[in-house]
């Protein structure tokens, strides 16, 4: 509670002199986002089927910190249309969700297509639509169908890949009318890393520095054919643009020695280049090539646990892009370490570098978490170099905190501070930075953190049956920000 007290003190007390006063370029487009499984509610309602979500939260509670599952959630599948004029009233461009791919196809098979399901998005889409925000759509926010997991072993199956490719030409069909923006997948490394590798998110598997690598292949490969099928039967008639979101934390280097900045520059490639280098440049990244093979010569593998691609995959991955989608929130510093010593595999001994947070760094809710705004301008100008200069939305940036507190002054600061770096990136540095998509709208059901940390700018009180939405003072700054395309009182061209 002291750290926290403390940190909201200095955030107030931040001086503004440092906020770029530049008015965003006029085709800059902000937004809000959210997640099917986060705020949606309604997990066996009108045909749904269960997800590995809603089973890993049932099975063990006790790996959420309080115990909760995502069964009401904000409850917007029954309160979307109050969802949709907040998004107006902020006067956004743009709201990104996610479709549940259980409730519109219960098993995830295309055997069974459930009617309502199918219509709760239809009539999302026409609300936003009617309220003239774009929609930005996700077709996987983490919520595979849970047989599919039972009888295949979800994204450990290449065939997984191809029962993703059959729901996304569903949902082009069904809504590829509304929809220009779309999402293939959200955040393959926390799917893969976390939830096939250290087995901290659903569904729960541990396999460290074998299962996360066979997940991230597959994962990789469901979004190269949901991106073809969209090229190959819907771009001409659709004209919309597709994507996968890639996560990563800036890691900026301890020292100027070689050393910590090659140690952070590994592990930036472990990072977002392992998802990031075969979509934009082709194949796996060299150094991460290299140290899986090496460390898994010395541990006595026959071949390097990291699968590899045929030339024929490498080929028809690359490319797969039609913009850059980033999920950014936080830093850490980074030094050169020993070589773990060889023994378990796993995925953090074949980076082998030291992480660690700076003590003055203000904190968020979670351990990992600082706010560090001058990483996110280092992580756009690094995406700028190591890619070339393909256009850059973020698809989330925001402040969890454990407090909920309604006068969020440490978010507005968040936000604000954040959003004068992306300027800076855009003007300083000639990063092609389009879009910034905050997280969130409003409070949800946040994964193994249940209802215990907090991200909206309306809060939700989750323990009223009606799940009251009320405005943060954050909600009133960012509504200023995008009538005003400004980040301080006046701004210059
Ligand atoms: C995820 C969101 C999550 C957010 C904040 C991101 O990793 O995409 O689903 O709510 O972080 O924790």
């Amino acid at each position: 509670m002291i750290k926290y007290i403390v940190s909201v003190l200095f955030l107030v007390a931040s001086s503004l002199a440092d906020i770029n006063s530049r008015y965003f370029p006029s085709n800059f487009k902000i937004g809000v986002a959210n997640a099917a499984p986060q705020i949606e509610g309604a997990w066996n309602e009108d045909g749904k089927g269960e997800t590995v979500w809603d089973h890993f939260a049932h099975t063990y509670p006790e790996k959420i910190v309080d115990g909760t599952g995502p069964d009401v959630a904000s409850d917007s599948y029954h309160k979307y249309k109050e969802d949709v004029a907040m998004v107006k009233a902020m006067g956004l461009d743009y709201y990104r969700l996610s479709i549940a791919w259980s409730r519109i196809l219960p098993t995830g098979y295309t055997d069974q297509v459930n009617q309502p399901g199918v219509d709760y998005y239809t009539n999302l889409f026409a609300e936003l639509k009617a309220n003239n925000i774009e929609p930005m759509v996700t077709l996987y926010h983490w919520d595979l169908p849970q047989p599919l997991e039972e009888e295949l072993g979800g994204w450990l199956n290449e065939q997984t890949a191809d029962l993703f490719a059959e729901f996304a030409r569903l949902c082009y069909q069904l809504y590829g009318d509304d929809v220009k923006m779309w999402i293939t997948i959200n955040e393959p490394k926390q799917v893969c890393q976390s939830g096939y590798g250290t087995g901290i998110l659903a569904p729960g598997i541990v396999s460290d520095g074998i299962g996360d690598y066979v997940c991230a292949r597959n994962v990789i490969l469901a979004h190269a054919k949901a991106y073809h099928i969209y090229d190959d039967e819907f771009r001409a008639t659709q004209g919309g643009r597709v994507a996968m979101v890639i996560d990563t934390l800036w890691f900026e280097p301890g020292s100027d020695s070689e050393a910590d900045k090659e140690a952070a520059e590994r592990i930036l490639q472990f990072s977002f280049g392992l998802y990031g280098n075969p979509i934009y440049i082709g194949d796996w990244p060299q150094v991460v090539i290299d140290r899986v093979a090496m460390r898994s010569t010395q541990e006595g593998y026959a071949q390097s646990r990291l699968p590899a691609f045929s030339a024929e995959e490498i080929d028809y991955i690359k490319g797969t892009y039609d913009y850059l989608a980033l999920n950014h929130y936080t830093t850490h510093m980074v030094n050169a370490t020993e070589e773990t010593a060889i023994g378990t595999p796993g995925y953090g001994a074949d980076i082998s570098v030291r992480e660690w947070q700076q003590p003055d760094w203000p904190p968020g809710a979670a351990s990992w978490f600082s706010v560090v705004p001058w990483g996110l301008r280092n992580l756009l100008v690094w995406l700028k170099n190591t890619y070339g200069d393909i256009e850059i939305v973020i698809t989330e940036n925001g402040l969890s905190d454990t407090s909920g507190i309604m006068e969020d002054d440490h978010r507005i600061y968040y936000f604000q501070n954040y959003l004068s770096n992306c300027l800076d990136a855009i003007y300083e540095d000639g990063v092609n930075l389009s879009t910034y998509i905050a997280w969130s709208i409003l409070d949800d059901w946040e994964w193994t953190g249940g209802f215990t940390s907090f991200l909206g700018m309306y809060s939700v009180n989750f323990t009223d049956p009606e799940r009251t939405r009320t405005p943060r003072k954050s909600a009133t700054f960012f509504t200023d920000i995008v009538k005003n395309r400004c980040l301080v009182d006046t701004c210059t061209e």
